[in-house]
């Protein structure tokens, strides 16, 4: 006969096990987790600080005036909108300072093949991919030539309080179809670089 003492015992063995196998388990999960959970500090998917806007204005002239910045880092063009506007559309550039809502981040990485786009088109101000040739506006968006289905791709920028611009590349946003334009510059549609 089993006394009291043994079971007790024997209780007391099991709930040690159990409780070293949960524990195991445990730690084997939150390792898992912790290898799989991203970690992003640096390349795509992570935040980026460019520069405090006055920096950047008056270290880049040209994007006071209206041409795009490339961020490498964030393998991106930075638009200052207003003023790209005016310079595409051939206006003397006088825009004030940009806020927030007047900054884009364009991603670099061509929406039909994934090229890289290049700089600026000086002779027409719009960006046209070299491997088809797709054409995109001075804000990124689609135009008729080329076989790309949208517009550039964008990412969300944001300016901190002591005036630090941020881009955040954790969310690719998808541009607009092709054909759907919030700025028509003075040349036709159909043209890309000369
Ligand atoms: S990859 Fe840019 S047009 Fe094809």
């Amino acid at each position: 006969m089993l006394d009291a003492r043994t079971i007790t015992r024997r209780s007391f063995m099991r709930r040690v096990l159990g409780a070293g196998v949960g524990l195991l388990s445990l730690e084997f999960v939150g390792g898992t987790l912790a290898f799989l959970w991203p970690n992003i500090t640096e390349g795509l998917g992570a935040t980026f600080r460019v520069a405090r806007l006055p920096d950047l204005l008056a270290a880049d002239p040209d994007f006071a005036r209206g041409y795009p910045h490339s961020f490498t880092a964030a393998r991106s063009f930075l638009i200052n909108v207003p003023a790209a506007r005016a310079l595409a559309r051939g206006d003397v550039v006088q825009s004030p300072p940009p806020s927030a809502t007047d900054l884009v981040a364009l991603w670099r990485k061509c929406p039909h093949l994934g090229c890289m786009v290049p700089d600026l088109c000086e002779s027409v101000k719009r960006f046209e991919c070299r491997c088809h040739g797709s054409t995109f506006n001075i804000l990124g968006e689609k135009l008729e030539r080329g076989p790309a289905p949208r517009g550039m791709d964008r990412f969300a920028v944001l300016v901190e309080r002591d005036g630090t611009v941020v881009i955040d590349t954790s969310q690719v946003l998808f541009g607009a179809p092709e054909g759907v334009v919030t700025f028509t510059d003075p040349h036709p549609s159909n043209v890309g670089c000369s």
